[in-house]
């Protein structure tokens, strides 16, 4: 019980302590704001959704995510994020009939300074939330290069988004 209240002591002067360190560190302000209020995107986000359009590319009621581009096979056979970048999103291989190998996707993993980009890792402008939906309707990385052609395009919904990034947000944990 004590043990309990000590955390949540803990925990709430970590709290309130995160605004002024976030002040404070130049550059990186964008990258925290995004964690702060990522609390609120994922008001009501559907785990099981999310984890249908990863796996599946289809929402839990069984509609399609629309797409554009990346290989053949996708049209023909269907899949989602899973079938390129792993069960767990955790990428290093390189799907069917492409070049490039990918890179893990778990939010945390694209949300941190280093993950691993292709074959190589190197540092990396940390993905937000919003760049992570312009990468996947634009094929544009946070650097403002661009992606690969075997990354397909994925025109997601507002709620659809929401519910994919809260399952690529579990892989991670
Ligand atoms: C047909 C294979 C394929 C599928 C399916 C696929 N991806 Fe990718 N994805 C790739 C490849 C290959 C790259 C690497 C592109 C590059 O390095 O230029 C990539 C890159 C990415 C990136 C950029 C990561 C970075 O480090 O910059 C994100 C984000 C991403 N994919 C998310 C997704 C999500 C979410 C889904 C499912 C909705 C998905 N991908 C489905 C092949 C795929």
């Amino acid at each position: 019980m004590t043990n309990l209240y000590l955390k949540l002591t803990l925990a709430m002067v970590i709290l309130t302590l995160l605004p002024v360190s976030a002040s404070s560190n130049e550059g990186r302000g964008h990258d925290d704001e995004s964690k702060t209020s990522m609390g609120d995107f994922f008001k009501g986000a559907s785990k099981q959704n999310g984890w249908s359009i990863f796996y599946e590319g289809m929402t839990l009621q069984g509609k399609r995510i629309e797409i554009a581009g990346g290989p053949h096979w996708l049209y023909m056979h269907g899949g989602g994020c899973a079938s390129c970048h792993g069960e767990k999103g955790q990428g290093g291989f390189t799907p069917m009939m492409c070049n490039k190998k990918t890179p893990p996707i778990s939010l945390k993993a694209l949300m941190s300074d280093e993950h691993e980009h292709g074959a190589d890792k190197e540092k990396h402008t940390p993905y937000t939330i919003e760049t992570i939906k312009r990468a996947l309707e634009f094929s544009i990385n946070p650097a403002a290069e661009r992606l690969d052609p075997c990354m397909p395009k994925w025109y997601l919904r507002e709620n659809d988004f929401r519910d994919l990034l809260f399952y690529m947000k579990s892989i991670g944990e």
